[in-house]
C-alpha cells in the first residue's frame, strides 16, 4: 500500500479493540466521549514510548550530541501535580484566554466548536431564502447534509459557517431538522474545574493542568537552587493534562483526557535561536527514529501571524494520519516562548525569577564575573503522548492480501509492545520443553523491555498471525529439527521470511534487533 493511499481507521480502531490496544472508557456504560483506555499491548506500547522519550530527553539528552554552546545538553526531571494553585492558571493565561468559541443547536442539544463547523451552500452563491446545511468535517452529518444540500441546490460547494452573517435563521444545524436551530458562538473555558477540600465553595475551586508545562514553570526556581543546574539547562515532565475538548473526536487525537511530554529549556536570550533551531531539528530527528519515517511526517515552521504574541518563532511536528489526509495533524509543537511564562509567575507570585549567571556579566579585577541576573528565556518542546501512539498505530497499520494473515502492524521494534514470542511447533515431541527453556532465558534478558510470549497451542500460522496484529516482530519455533541440530526458526513479522539460526544465537539476535 503506498503512503498516499489513506488507510481505513475504521480498520485501524478495530484492529486496536481487537488485539488490546484500545479501548472505549466505561464501554459498558455506553462509553464517554473523548476518553479512551489502553488495554494490556496499547498500556505497554505507550509505555515504550513514553521510556524512549524519557531516555533519550532525561538519561541521554538528544543522543549526546551537543548543543550549540559546543556542551552536551542537560535536562532534569520532575514530576508535578495535576492540580496547582489556582494563580498558576491565572498567570499562565489559561482563566482569561483557554477558550475555544462554540455554539449550540437547540434542536438536538448538539454542541460544536465554531471555528470547525462548515456549511454547504449552492455551487452558483444564489441561494436566495432557502435553508444552507451545516456539518462537522470527518462525521457522518457531513455525507447526509451534503446529500440534502444537493437534493435542494444540485451543485453545492463549502465555506466555514463564520462567513455567514448572523442571525442563521436559515441554517439547519448537523443532524437539526428545522433551520435557526444554532445559537450565536459563545466563548468556552476548556480547563475542568474541580473543588479542593470539602466546603466546595468558590474559594476552594481549582482546576485540572491543561497542560503539564506550569508545574515546570512554577518549579524552575526551585530546580536551580537545589540542584547544581545552570543554564542553558532543560527540565522535563510527562503525564496526565485534561482539557474540555468542545468536540473530541478522531480516536485518541483530540482526547478530553491525555498525557503530554513537555520540556522547557532555559537559556540567555542571545542563544534563544539557536537553541529553538537545535530543539526543532532533533525533535523531528527523533519522531523519525522510532518509526514515523518518510513523507507522512513533516516539520511545518510557523507563519508570523499565528504566533503567539510573546513567541518569536514555533514550529510542529506534523503527522498525516489517515482521517487528515491529505492534511496533517499536530503531534508536537517546539516554541519559543521568550521569557512570557517565568515573567507571569513572577508577577502574580512576587517571587523574583531571576537566574544569577555566574559565567556571565563583567570581568571583575580579581578574574572572577560579577555574574549576569536575568529571567532566562525558553525553548518548549511540546509532545502529545496519546498523539504519539495513534501517529505509531496508524503508521504501522499495513495491509497485504498476499499473506496468510493480511492485516500487520509493522511497529518499530524498540517500542513493540512484545518483543519476541517463543513457540514449540507442536505441544509433543520433546519441543515444548526447549521452548520453555529458552523463553526463560530471553525473559530474564528482555523482559524489561516489552512482553515475550510464550504459547503452544492452535496451529502455528494462527499463531504467527496473531503476533503479526500485535506488531511482535520476532518469532521463534522450536521444532524437530531443532532437536537434533539446535537451530531455530526465526520468522519476521515484516517480510513473513523464515531462517534458521542456532538457539544459542537467539539472545545474541535479539539483542542485535531490538537496540
Ligand atoms: N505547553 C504547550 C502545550 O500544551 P499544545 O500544543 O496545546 O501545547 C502540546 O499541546 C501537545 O499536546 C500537542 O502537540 C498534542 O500532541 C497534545 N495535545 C494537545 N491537546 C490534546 C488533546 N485534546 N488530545 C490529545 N493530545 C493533545
Amino acid at each position: 500500500m503506498s503512503n498516499h493511499t489513506p488507510k481505513s481507521m475504521d480498520a485501524i480502531m478495530s484492529l486496536c479493540k481487537r488485539r488490546g490496544f484500545v479501548y472505549q472508557t466505561s464501554e459498558i456504560y455506553g462509553g464517554i466521549n473523548g476518553f479512551w483506555d489502553y488495554g494490556p499491548l496499547g498500556a505497554q506500547l505507550k509505555k515504550n514510548l513514553r521510556d524512549a522519550w524519557w531516555q533519550d530527553v532525561v538519561m541521554g539528552p538528544c543522543w549526546g550530541r551537543k548543543g550549540p554552546n559546543g556542551r552536551p545538553v542537560s535536562v532534569v526531571p520532575v514530576d508535578t501535580t495535576i492540580i496547582q494553585h489556582p494563580k498558576t492558571w491565572e498567570a499562565s493565561g489559561h482563566v482569561a484566554g483557554f477558550n475555544d468559541p462554540m455554539v449550540d443547536c437547540r434542536e438536538t442539544k448538539g454542541r460544536y466548536r465554531y471555528d470547525h463547523v462548515q456549511v454547504f451552500v449552492p455551487a452558483s452563491g444564489e441561494r436566495g431564502d432557502k435553508p444552507v446545511f451545516a456539518y462537522m468535517g470527518d462525521t457522518p452529518s457531513e455525507a447526509k447534509q451534503r446529500k440534502k444540500a444537493e437534493k435542494t441546490f444540485g451543485e453545492v460547494t463549502s465555506v466555514a459557517l463564520s462567513s455567514l452573517p448572523q442571525p442563521w435563521d436559515r441554517v439547519i444545524g448537523p443532524d437539526a431538522e428545522k433551520p435557526g436551530s444554532l445559537t450565536e458562538p459563545r466563548q468556552f473555558n476548556l480547563m475542568f474545574k474541580t473543588y479542593v477540600g470539602a466546603t466546595a465553595g468558590e474559594d476552594d475551586k481549582a482546576y485540572l493542568r491543561p497542560e503539564t508545562a506550569q508545574g515546570i514553570f512554577a518549579q524552575a526556581k526551585n530546580v536551580w537552587d537545589t540542584t547544581r543546574v545552570k543554564v542553558p539547562f532543560g527540565i522535563a515532565q510527562t503525564g496526565k493534562s485534561f482539557r474540555n475538548e468542545v468536540t473530541p473526536r478522531n480516536f485518541t487525537f483530540r482526547s478530553r483526557e491525555f498525557e503530554q511530554m513537555e520540556i522547557e529549556f532555559f537559556c540567555h536570550e542571545s542563544e534563544a535561536l539557536a537553541w529553538y533551531a537545535y530543539w526543532r531539528d532533533w525533535r523531528m530527528e527523533w519522531w523519525k527514529s522510532i518509526g514515523l519515517a518518510g513523507d507522512n511526517l513533516i516539520l511545518r515552521e510557523h507563519e508570523a501571524d499565528e504566533l503567539a504574541h510573546y513567541s518569536k518563532a514555533t514550529s510542529d511536528v506534523e503527522y498525516r494520519f489517515p482521517f487528515s489526509a491529505p492534511g496533517y495533524g499536530e503531534l508536537e509543537g517546539i516554541a519559543y516562548r521568550g521569557n512570557f511564562d517565568l515573567s507571569q509567575h513572577q508577577k502574580f507570585s512576587g517571587v523574583k525569577m531571576e537566574y544569577n549567571d555566574t559565567e556571565r556579566g563583567e570581568v571583575l579585577p580579581n578574574g572572577s564575573r560579577r555574574g549576569e541576573r536575568y529571567v532566562p528565556h525558553v525553548i518548549e518542546p511540546s509532545a502529545g503522548l496519546d498523539r504519539g501512539v495513534l501517529a505509531v498505530l496508524c503508521e504501522a497499520y499495513t495491509k497485504d492480501e498476499s499473506r496468510p494473515s493480511p492485516e500487520f502492524m509493522k511497529i518499530h521494534p524498540r517500542l513493540a509492545p512484545i518483543k519476541a514470542a517463543i513457540y514449540p511447533l507442536v505441544a509433543k515431541e520433546g519441543m515444548p520443553e526447549v521452548a520453555e527453556k529458552l523463553y526463560e532465558e530471553i525473559v530474564q534478558r528482555f523482559g524489561r523491555l516489552g512482553f515475550i510470549e510464550f504459547d503452544e497451542k492452535q496451529s502455528i500460522g494462527k499463531r504467527y498471525a496473531r503476533m503479526d496484529e500485535a506488531g511482535c516482530p520476532f518469532c521463534f519455533t522450536i521444532d524437530g529439527e531443532t532437536l537434533t541440530n539446535q537451530t531455530v526458526t526465526v520468522r519476521s513479522r515484516d517480510t513473513g521470511s523464515q531462517d534458521r539460526i542456532g538457539i544459542d544465537n537467539v539472545a545474541g539476535f535479539l539483542a542485535e534487533k531490538l537496540g
